[in-house]
């Protein structure tokens, strides 16, 4: 298993996500266990680009998702489906980009410094939706398709694996 991260030094932020993706691909290829492989997702994630908040939260198959694994400051625990930004991501089973989390109606504020946020479902490889995956920065508007094009690359290549 690769221990380090190799981060190129730019901010482009499509290069850096061609540099990485290959690298957490190895790192979750060498390894069985999902909670080990979402926590070195968000570590790589942060790491890489710096992100305020990087989590998993995964469904409890009771109406709720609960925390997982992530990089960042404490965070809420548990949201109901028809709440917040990952419950409707959760429910609509769609990447939800939110340029504004003010202007987001039922945004859950877990720390006001989250300024905009991107939310992605995370699939198994018989495409159930297993949780979400939320990164939250403190910059607003911060996220655009190139990060939705190629965090979903990375959970689609990731959810294969299970
Ligand atoms: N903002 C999210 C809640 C999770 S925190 O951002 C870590 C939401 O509205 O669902």
């Amino acid at each position: 298993m690769a221990e380090s991260l190799f981060i190129p030094e730019t901010n482009v932020r499509e290069e850096i996500y061609k540099y990485i993706l290959p690298q957490i691909e190895v790192l979750f290829s060498s390894e069985t266990d999902l909670i080990a492989n979402l926590a070195n997702i968000s570590a790589a994630l942060k790491q890489a680009f710096g992100f305020y908040w990087v989590g998993f939260y995964l469904d409890n198959n009771a109406g709720e998702l609960v925390l997982g694994p992530f990089q960042g400051p404490i965070a809420c625990t548990r949201i109901r489906y028809d709440r917040g930004v990952c419950g409707h991501c959760f429910s609509t089973k769609a990447t939800v980009l939110v340029p504004d989390v003010d202007q987001f109606p039922g945004h859950i504020a877990c720390s006001s410094a989250s300024k905009s946020e991107i939310v992605l479902p995370v699939f198994n490889a018989k495409k159930e939706i297993i949780g979400v995956l939320d990164i939250d920065s403190d910059v607003l508007d911060d996220f655009s398709e190139v990060d939705k094009v190629w965090l979903e690359k990375l959970l689609e290549s990731f959810a294969n694996r299970y």
